[in-house]
């Protein structure tokens, strides 16, 4: 068989020669433990963009992921307004994008009504919130209703985020998953209120800590799945702290090409040229970078499609890969079982139809038997592992954030998380924006 195996064996790195970038932590954030909320309005920003099929649910690990912090605020007496994006609406209400479905669900699981107000900041809002007390839960309509919320202009984003601040006395972000997201509820509301972070955002961002800056190795990052292109930039900045990357799914495929393998009909996205100086760039760090040997091919991308395995470096002109092959999944899981740590983001195949499953049902098997830190990232990564039947306590940290652990990883600072930690804060009272005063947490 052969190898399609990039750069050196194995070897101990315990230090790290290259410049590797690392997101301005939050360390300085406080979190609801740190603040009063008894008797108080408090507005949640979670990420409630769950996957659904018309207006069913198809995966609500986002819904439950917010209620540790929820129950927490409830049960210290606060009155809790939640607030959530659903989907990408046009600035403009839209009922295919109702947040109905996930307020009946998120009611479901609290045991207790969640009023869904008709609005975001409207006089539905408003009167809802008026008549909300202490245990009560309001939730706002789709923030991506009201043009306030995405804009690139930061002053109509700030008169959208004062409507919002006017609505509660305490800010808590909890949305890990738009965290990378300059939004009006992500970024400007927390300049406006005094603020906390929630649990979620304190769990996720000591999960990514540990996969960038507290290292335990080996370390092994596995990366799949398509939107090739917005991963390069991980990649490259993970090759400076991880001693190994494994790539299946589309990625492997635009890697091989890279390399001036066939392809044949393989879905192909990225840039050639960016995925070579990834390669090189392995080389030259003595990173392992691991592509799939065989690949699991067939003609077309349906239920029925009879599936061949095919050397990776051979692919014929009239198949497409749709799966890692059974050789690369036994070395990505014989990998996989020395590592220390593992963060993992995309499938490997296309796993909705069972004849390509077989390489993500093993790289999730493999991190599941591990005793390794092993996180999960990424809310497609993370539905995908749900679907082929793995429970979250599999893992050591199934991230609810796809973009935003993405963007975590290649070293970025996330703008809602900068806000939580108050560095613009700080810096709209240096430009006599805001009274800083006004946005210290209580205590
Ligand atoms: C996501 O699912 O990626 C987050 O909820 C952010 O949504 P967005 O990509 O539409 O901003
Ligand atoms: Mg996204």
């Amino acid at each position: 068989m052969d190898l399609a195996i990039v750069t050196r064996g194995a070897g101990d790195r315990d230090t790290h020669p290259v410049m590797v970038n690392s997101p301005k932590v939050a360390d300085p954030m406080k979190t609801i433990d740190d603040v009063v909320v008894t008797g108080r309005r408090v507005l949640v920003r979670v990420d409630l963009n769950v996957p659904l099929d018309e207006s069913r649910i198809t995966d609500d690990g986002r819904i439950r992921a917010c209620l540790p912090t929820l129950t927490a605020l409830l049960a210290r007496g606060a009155a809790v307004v939640v607030c959530s994006h659903l989907g990408r609406p046009a600035g403009a209400p839209d009922p295919k994008y109702t947040l109905a479905p996930v307020a009946a669900r998120l009611g479901e699981l609290l045991g207790r009504p969640v009023t869904l107000a008709a609005d975001t900041v409207g006089p539905a809002a408003r009167s809802a919130v008026a008549g909300l007390r202490p245990g009560g839960v309001v939730m706002l309509e789709n923030l991506r209703f009201n043009p306030g919320e995405t804009s690139k202009d930061g002053a109509i984003r700030g008169a959208f985020a004062d409507q919002l601040a006017l609505l509660a006395d305490l800010y808590v972000g909890d949305g890990f998953g738009a965290m990378h997201r300059k939004h009006a509820s992500v970024y400007d509301v927390p300049a406006r209120l005094p603020h906390a972070a929630g649990y979620l955002v304190r769990a996720e961002t000591a999960a990514l800590h540990r996969v960038t800056q507290a290292v335990q190795r080996p370390c092994a990052v596995v990366l799949g799945g398509a939107k090739v292109a917005d991963k390069l930039p991980l990649v490259s900045n993970m090759l400076g702290i991880a001693d190994q990357i494994l790539v299946g799914g589309a990625m492997a495929v635009t890697f091989l090409a890279a390399q001036g393998h066939p392809v044949g009909r393989s879905l192909l996205d990225g840039d050639l040229d960016a995925a070579r100086r990834c390669l090189d760039q392995a080389a030259e760090q003595g990173v392992e970078f691991l592509l799939p040997p065989d690949l699991a091919v067939a003609a077309g991308r349906t239920a029925g499609a009879r599936r061949e395995v095919v050397s990776s470096t051979a692919v014929p002109a009239d198949r497409m890969a749709l799966d890692i092959g059974p050789g690369a999944a036994t070395l990505f899981v014989a990998r996989l079982a020395a590592a220390q740590t593992v963060f993992w983001n995309g499938p490997m195949g296309v796993f909705e139809l069972d004849a390509f499953a077989g390489g993500t049902r093993a790289v999730a098997g493999a991190l599941a038997e591990s005793s390794a830190f092993t996180v999960v990232g990424g809310g497609d990564t993370a539905a995908a592992v749900r679907a082929l039947g793995f429970a979250d306590g599999a893992f050591s940290h199934v991230s609810t954030g796809g973009g935003a652990s993405l963007e975590y990883l290649e070293g970025k600072t996330l703008p809602g998380l900068a806000a939580l930690a108050g560095e613009h804060v700080a810096r709209a009272a240096a430009e006599g924006a805001i009274d800083e005063a006004a946005v210290q947490v209580p205590r």
